[in-house]
């Protein structure tokens, strides 16, 4: 035993690793040795032109596609060949490109169904009681994505902007660590967009968040890090200010016209 102190030792795993992740559609390779490391906490943007393999990206940490190559790690348990019931399990959630909700239930029984989705041991699928325990965690996540006062509304005659708030509610429904969301703020108009980014600056900071965003006002208020991906492979990583100001990325993305 030596008197010098050895370094403190960084023992906390990242919340979700990727090593030499790749992805191939037959002669497409879509995802290209991807690495990367989110912090527990952390609020990650990946951007990235149409095609940059960014929605297959999420494919394959949730475990909807299988990776060609490489190696996935929550919290450093490798869950590479995981199906996705047991990424959930393991406190995965994400949302989809194209908001995925039960358009003729109402804010209210959608937000049930998610709630008792992570407890499988109950096979009912009978519809919310406000005596129901989880009658006051639906309100509560309908409160906590600005849906409080459309519980009884219809998800089919919610805006756009509306269902993606519901969604993200669906999602944290099964109180995730790693929460994946796919262009939350995709066609949505500037003020619902408003909304959505302090939405997700409210977020538990203990949640880890990875967002696919193409809008920039919107991921650069999020964010502290950002992943630019570019034919499958990651061309840049930093601060938003440096990404903003990176002539490559500049080149191949924002084409010099981000404002
Ligand atoms: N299931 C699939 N089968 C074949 N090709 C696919 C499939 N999914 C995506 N691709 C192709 O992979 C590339 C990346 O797509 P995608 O991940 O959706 O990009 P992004 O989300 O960045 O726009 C595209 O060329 C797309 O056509
Ligand atoms: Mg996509």
């Amino acid at each position: 035993m030596t008197a010098v102190e050895s370094p403190r030792l960084q023992t906390a795993a990242h919340a979700l690793e990727l090593q030499g992740v790749s992805r191939r559609f037959g002669g497409l390779v879509a995802v290209r040795e991807v690495s990367l490391a989110l912090q527990p906490g952390e609020r990650r943007a990946i951007i990235g032109p149409n095609g940059a393999g960014k929605t297959t990206l999420f494919n394959v940490i949730t475990g909807e596609l299988r990776p060609t190559a490489g190696t996935i790690r929550f919290f450093g348990r490798d869950v590479t060949h995981l199906p996705p019931y047991q990424r959930i399990r393991l406190g995965l959630a994400r949302t989809y490109q194209t908001p995925l909700v039960f358009p003729r239930l109402s804010v209210a029984d959608n937000l049930y169904l998610a709630v008792r989705g992570v407890r499988p041991w109950r096979l009912s699928l009978r519809l919310p009681r406000r005596s129901d325990p989880e009658f006051r965690e639906v309100e509560e996540l309908a409160e906590r994505v600005g849906l409080g006062h459309a519980l009884r509304a219809l998800a089919g005659a919610l805006s756009h902007g509306e269902q993606r708030q519901l969604e993200i509610g669906m999602a944290l429904a099964s109180r995730p660590k790693l929460l994946l969301l796919d262009e939350p703020a995709a066609g949505l108009s500037p003020g619902e967009r408003g909304k959505l980014t302090a939405l997700l600056r409210e977020l538990d900071p203990r949640m880890t968040v990875l967002l696919i965003e193409h809008d920039m006002d919107v991921a650069f208020q999020v964010v502290q890090r950002v992943t630019v991906l570019h034919e499958g492979s990651v061309i840049a990583e930093g601060a938003p200010e440096e990404i903003a100001a990176n002539p490559v990325v500049q080149s191949v993305y924002l084409g010099g016209g981000y404002g």
